[in-house]
């Protein structure tokens, strides 16, 4: 099997949609470097990709913890080689709740989130400025497109990614680095599986992958799916607050 020699590093590999990444990523020949903090997740991907003739190593990290990401970002370089492409996708899904007010879950939200992309782009930015070649991509949602009741934490956690990524992307232009903001509808995974309200459109984690893989290809600079779903938010935008709460609430 021929290997492609660009590397991709992807944090959150070790459940869903990050998981997904690392085996479409792997298929199509890059070599992989995951992330996440269940070691014995990150053990079994390696093993399952290196068994299908992929290059992957992993390195354990909370990407919340600047040091500790840092560290594993360093350490997959050294196995892997210079980094091509970094995907933050890591990131929770927990409500947010007023009686009582969850302020300690909220801050995790943005931390994870919203900090944990800012702590994965400062790992490998600095080389990719030097190589003047590379591709940012953080793994946001069509949630940061409008605050929804009971989910205001993850929305603006991801408002924020939406934003910081499309200031990011000018401030790079000519510099030989892409950006890509990849806003996804409802995926099935470990952290959908736990909502208990409809997910209208909802897709495997391996089409959304498929989806995401040819997104990053073209260098999209936002990639919205499925249309259905977009084009829903979009429609909630213009919706009274009455209106969007009966419709969360069914
Ligand atoms: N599923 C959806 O419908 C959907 C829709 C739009 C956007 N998204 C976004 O897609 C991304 C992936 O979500 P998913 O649905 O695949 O959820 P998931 O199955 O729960 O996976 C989340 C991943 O993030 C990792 N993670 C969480 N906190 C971390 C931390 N502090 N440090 C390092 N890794 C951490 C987890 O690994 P460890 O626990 O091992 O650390 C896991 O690998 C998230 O950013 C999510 O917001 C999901």
């Amino acid at each position: 099997m021929k290997l492609d020699p660009r590397v991709a590093l992807i944090t959150g590999a070790s459940s869903g949609i990050g998981a997904a990444l690392a085996r479409e990523f792997a298929r199509n020949n890059w070599s992989v470097g995951l992330i996440a903090r269940r070691k014995d997740k990150l053990i079994e991907l390696t093993e399952a990709l290196r068994q299908s003739g992929a290059i992957a190593e992993y390195s354990e990290a909370d990407v919340a913890q600047i040091e500790s990401l840092q560290r594993a970002v360093a350490q997959l370089r050294e196995k892997l080689g210079p980094i091509d492409l970094m995907i933050a996708n890591a990131g929770i899904g927990i409500p947010t709740r007023i009686e009582p007010f969850n302020r300690m879950e909220i801050e995790s939200t943005f931390q994870i989130n919203t900090l944990g992309v800012v702590y994965a782009f400062d790992a490998v930015l600095p080389e990719m400025l030097q190589r003047q070649s590379g591709q940012l991509v953080a793994i946001s949602s069509l949630a940061g497109f409008q605050g929804l009741p009971g989910e205001s934490a993850y929305c603006a956690s991801k408002a924020a990614v939406n934003v910081f990524l499309e200031g990011l992307r000018m401030q790079l232009r000519g510099r030989g680095i892409a950006v890509t903001c990849v806003c996804p509808g409802f995926v099935k995974t470990p952290m959908t599986d736990k909502d208990p309200y409809p997910q209208p459109f909802q897709m495997s984690a391996e089409k959304a992958a498929t989806i995401i893989y040819r997104g990053i290809q073209k260098k999209k600079k936002v990639l919205r799916f499925p249309w259905q779903t977009s084009l829903m938010m979009r429609v909630v935008r213009w919706l009274p607050d009455w209106l969007v709460i009966k419709l969360v609430e069914h």
